[in-house]
């Protein structure tokens, strides 16, 4: 058994409630690769914002479990050696699928686990959030639970049709599991591709996608049941038109990808919202990076020399998001 204190990691509670108060939102981002890890840890240490380095089941597999572990406790040691005397970072699970899975994490140090019990029926998915919660809680590790399916890009449905979060149902699911943060679903989506063409309208100028706007009555309806309970949005990458064109110049092919505009997620950080989930954009930005350098570069074959820009691209975005979007720069 390894606790996240040992490691220089914190939980959520107290910068959720913080966020909550002030205003903003904590930047969730995800990360597999040490480059990515490096930049998250700049980009939070230059811009004075805590930060939640989230770890998907994927990632645990593609990185290993124990090195990822250790990479979060080398994280905080990299923001000390970078000058912030306490860094404010949470190791956590994204979307963790069962018990075992939860448990797992929280035995080797991770400081916050999400239980996704969202695809089970409303019964089942507040007993499996409560058995996670019941042994986080014994460990000081807070829990992010579900309620609402996100829609996905095979979903036949249109946004607007999709799972949307019930409001009448989150007093109840918050009381009997006791978990600390709620992630809803108002029509965000997991991805490069959040909308379907036709979900969308198209800027007569450009030809560039529009898509549909996030149900914020969903949003609101959801805060005035839970005043000042910390609310999560998944699916939350904008996409960067510039990334989705330096990708299809050079050799790539992402026809019609589309996010979240910034301005939504701007909006949503000022509510109840204190947790915002942007992996794609991350990888996105790293693949830009790449490609333009080998289309720039093609003799170039030592990692080092295309994995830099791709880092470098990335923190700058990671610092974007931070500063111009959720808020969270100057809070340590
Ligand atoms: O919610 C999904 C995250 O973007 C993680 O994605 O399962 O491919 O690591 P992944
Ligand atoms: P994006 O695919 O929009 O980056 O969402 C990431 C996410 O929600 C991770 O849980
Ligand atoms: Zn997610």
């Amino acid at each position: 058994m390894v606790s996240y204190k040992e490691l220089g990691l914190v939980n959520t509670r107290e910068m959720f409630a913080k966020a909550v108060k002030g205003g903003y939102a904590i930047p969730a981002f995800n990360f597999n690769t040490m480059e990515q890890m490096q930049a998250i840890v700049q980009a939070a240490v230059e811009t004075k914002s805590p930060v939640i380095m989230q770890v998907s089941k994927g990632a645990r597999k593609y990185a290993n479990p124990t090195i990822l572990r250790y990479m979060a406790q080398g994280a905080v040691e990299y923001a000390k050696e970078l000058g912030c005397a306490n860094p404010q970072i949470v190791l956590h699970l994204d979307h963790g699928d069962s018990f075992e899975t939860c448990k797992s994490c929280i035995d080797s140090g991770f400081s916050s686990v999400m239980i996704d019990g969202s695809s089970l029926p409303f019964e089942e998915n507040i007993a499996l959030t409560k058995q996670v919660v019941e042994y986080a809680h014994q460990h000081d590790v807070t829990v992010e639970a579900e309620l609402g399916v996100l829609a996905g890009v095979e979903d036949e449905v249109a946004a607007e049709e999709s799972h949307y979060t019930k409001p009448e149902e989150v007093i109840e699911f918050s009381q009997k599991t006791g978990c600390d943060s709620l992630a809803i679903s108002i029509g965000t989506s997991h991805g490069a591709y959040k909308f379907k063409p036709e979900q969308c309208t198209r800027d007569p100028k450009t030809g560039k996608l529009i898509p549909p706007p996030l149900a914020f009555d969903v949003l609101k309806a959801v805060e005035e049941k839970l005043p000042g309970f910390p609310i999560v949005l998944h699916g939350s990458s904008s996409v960067p038109q510039e990334y989705v064109d330096i990708i299809n110049a050079n050799g790539g092919k992402l026809p019609d990808a589309v996010g979240i505009p910034e301005e939504q997620l701007r909006q949503a950080a000022k509510s109840a919202v204190c947790k915002i989930n942007i992996d794609s954009d991350s990888r996105l930005a790293m693949t830009a990076a790449i490609r333009k350098h080998f289309a720039e570069h093609p003799e170039h074959f030592d990692p080092r020399q295309y994995l830099s820009p791709a880092r470098d691209e990335m923190k700058k975005l990671y610092i974007h998001k931070i500063v111009n979007v959720l808020g969270s720069n100057d809070k340590l």
